[in-house]
């Protein structure tokens, strides 16, 4: 039987997450792991651990063979690069929680995993304590995955919640997400959808087998909602949360994006509430499955990196099945959706772009619509997101050409028309 490896872990980062794995591996003696040197930035720092403990020199930790594991859970992108491609040539086992590093650089890892051979795992950077990509990778191996739909940061859900539910203003509710660690240091990451954006790049690879840029998904925040909309949203007896969705579409396609949407009440996600993440996953024959679990925070998150240094015991990989073993499946603009659009004057609408308008309300200051559209012209165009205009889209917003085309017979009919 093959002996479980030894840990010694070279640990990058000392803020919510380092400082949160610091503490549950001296909670945790079981898993055999030690943290031989932290590489911070700011030596004048007061940190509740040994002073010997910390280094501000890389290399320290990079050059020294004792260590085997290297945690990267700093924020910059452009460093944390450059140590996890280190570590991984080295032949160094790396974990990871830099959500915004792997979705900028994710050719270049899958090049290093693929020349290296080295594991490197990155399930905290994802939906912190759910375990979403190794069940993507391991559960869902299979071609038969219909649909995801998930709230992945935890920052804006907590703050809607704090809004629409407790009635915070929008700035109260961001201080408090800073306060209890759960907003990135620079919340507009948070705020205006990066951060959710980021995250779907790679579930989209561990799910469909889809590499894509954070630039080239369709994305928004949490920053055009306004109060008229939550008014709109009560009185349909809908939730507003920011929703990341992929669906596979008739012709084997992928719809994707991250964008705010109503909730009906009666589905999971509905259901989740402040920092907590979830994720409804459509498949084959399974049907509906809902994990949940919380999405940001110190040990929430540093349980995700102590289940990855768990896995690296027994040398495990990620596969990337769904890119490497599979035919991977290709994004599409070409659907049409679903959308409530509220504005402060009819000129900022391209009212002639939309196949149909289903309700509109204009007696009131903020003016709203229903209706739907192609993805294109919220693919191709900013007027959504100008303007004072916020764009929401409504329950199970993708329609297909071919129910596109029924609809549309159906309202001719109806009409009398044909
Ligand atoms: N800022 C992130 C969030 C932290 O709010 O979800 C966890 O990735």
């Amino acid at each position: 039987m093959e002996t479980h490896k030894q840990l010694t872990i070279g640990l990058f980062g000392f803020g919510v997450v380092g400082e949160g794995l610091y503490k549950v591996l001296q909670q945790t003696p079981s898993l055999k792991a030690t943290i031989k040197k932290v590489c911070i930035k700011d030596p004048g720092k007061k940190r509740e651990a040994p002073a010997e403990l910390f280094t501000t020199d890389r290399q320290v930790i990079l050059q020294d063979p004792d260590i085997n594991v290297i945690v990267e859970v700093i924020n910059e992108s452009g460093p944390a690069f450059e140590i996890v491609s280190t570590a991984l040539r080295s032949g160094k086992s790396v974990v990871s929680a830099s959500k915004k590093m792997i979705a900028e650089h994710l050719p270049e890892l899958l090049q290093l995993q693929k020349e290296t051979g080295a594991s490197f795992l990155y399930e905290s950077a994802a939906c912190a304590s759910i375990p979403v990509i190794r069940n993507l990778e391991e559960y869902y191996d299979n071609d038969l995955l219909h649909s995801i739909k998930a709230i992945v940061n935890g920052s804006t859900n907590f703050i809607l919640t704090k809004m629409f539910e407790e009635k915070l203003d929008f700035h109260e509710a961001l201080l408090l997400a800073q306060q209890l660690g759960f907003a990135e240091s620079d919340p507009t990451l948070d705020v205006e959808g990066y951060d959710a954006a980021n995250k779907w790049t790679f579930l989209l690879t561990h799910a469909y087998g889809i590499v894509v840029e954070t630039g080239n998904l369709v994305f928004s925040g949490i920053q055009h909602i306004q109060a008229g909309d939550a008014v709109v949203a009560r009185e349909k007896h809908y939730d507003i949360k920011l929703v990341a969705q992929a669906k596979k579409l008739e012709n084997g396609k992928v719809a994707a994006f991250v964008l705010p949407q109503f909730i009906r009440h009666d589905e999971p996600l509905s259901f989740v509430r402040n920092e907590y993440n979830g994720v409804v996953i459509e498949s084959g024959f399974a049907d509906k499955q809902f994990f949940y679990g919380k999405g940001a925070g110190s040990f929430p998150t540093a349980s995700a990196v102590l289940s990855d240094l768990s896995a690296l015991r027994y040398q495990y990989k990620y596969e990337y099945k769904k890119l490497y073993h599979h035919i991977p499946h290709e994004l599409t603009d070409d659907f049409y959706i679903r959308v409530y659009v509220s504005f402060n004057d009819w000129k900022y609408i391209p009212r002639d772009r939309f196949e149909w308008i289903e309700e509109w309300h204009a007696e009131t200051d903020r003016k709203y619509l229903i209706g739907v559209i192609h993805f294109r012209e919220i693919a191709q165009n900013g007027w959504w997101k100008e303007n004072g205009t916020s764009l929401l889209l409504t329950p199970d917003p993708v329609i297909e050409d071919v129910e596109i085309r029924k609809l549309k017979k159906k309202s001719l009919e109806l009409a009398g028309i044909v």
